[in-house]
């Protein structure tokens, strides 16, 4: 059985306090794009393997898949073994949700599999235990995420927004939980206007956890005039433009980035 697990980029990203239980509360959009992983399974009775080929990763035993298929086991009843082989292609500790998306991934297709033994709800509540955004990407598209992120409603992207663009991937990434730490030393007035496309108030976090990001930021802005925007945490900064890409990508290339054009899903 294959799938395929999607990124995603914050359209907008707001931070309005820190809760009681140690997360934040948020306003978001979440936009799914076509820069994806692919996920396929192999059912068999050994234990549960997995096997990442692509951009490497630190840890298996951590991965989000196996996490995923642990807790779907465990709410289901249902043996889960044989290999799943993960072939990554969204950059890691980007802000692209790409360990959120590939556990998504996992119990959707274990769902699938087993003849949806989890309704909706209970897959969205399940998700939740695994990560903040993972309910998103239970199924994708575009919506507004509140509360740590799983206070989900559709939404539509803005008519005026261009629906195409560059991530700019920088050499390193950011620790969400980092930079979340740092956001209270960051932190300005709260703004009560309706947010724009491209605000962040983790920007200026993730700087303090990386300056880099920074640096890189700065050399953009000044040298070309295509507004770009930090995606979650960071550290993938998006450029949103139907223009050509091309000046953009080879000064984000010189500043040592990887760039990828995507698409909206
Ligand atoms: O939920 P998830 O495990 O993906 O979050 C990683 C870390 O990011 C959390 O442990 C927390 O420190 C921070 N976080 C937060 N508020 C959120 C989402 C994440 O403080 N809404």
């Amino acid at each position: 059985m294959k799938i395929s697990s999607h990124a995603k980029i914050n359209l907008y990203l707001r931070v309005k306090e820190k809760r009681a239980d140690g997360f934040h509360e948020l306003d978001t959009i979440f936009q799914e794009i076509d820069i994806c992983d692919e996920l396929s399974w192999l059912p068999g009775n050994d234990p549960l393997s997995l096997d990442v080929k692509g951009i490497a990763i630190d840890n298996n035993s951590e991965n989000l898949v196996l996490a995923a298929a642990q807790a779907f086991s465990l709410a289901t009843g249902h043996k889960i073994g044989g290999s799943i082989l993960l072939i990554k292609k969204i950059p890691v500790g980007g802000g692209l949700g790409g360990g959120s998306s590939n556990a998504a991934a996992t119990l959707n297709l274990l769902n699938r599999h087993f003849d949806l033994p989890l309704t909706q709800q209970g897959l969205l509540e399940l998700a939740l235990t695994i990560g903040s955004d993972v309910p998103f990407f239970v199924e994708g598209g575009c919506q507004r995420g509140r509360g740590r992120g799983e206070l989900l409603e559709k939404a539509c992207v803005p008519v005026d927004t261009a629906t195409q663009g560059l991530l700019i991937m920088p050499p390193f990434g950011v620790s969400t939980a980092l930079c979340f730490s740092k956001w209270a030393q960051t932190a300005r007035e709260p703004s009560h206007h309706e947010p724009q496309i491209g605000e962040n108030d983790l920007f200026l976090a993730a700087c303090m956890v990386e300056p880099r990001l920074r640096l890189i930021f700065d050399e953009l802005v000044q040298q070309t005039p295509t507004p770009v925007f930090m995606s979650g945490s960071g550290s993938t900064l998006v450029c949103l433009t139907s223009d050509n890409l091309a000046p953009l990508r080879k000064l984000a290339t010189q500043l040592g980035c990887r760039t990828t054009a995507f698409r909206f899903r």
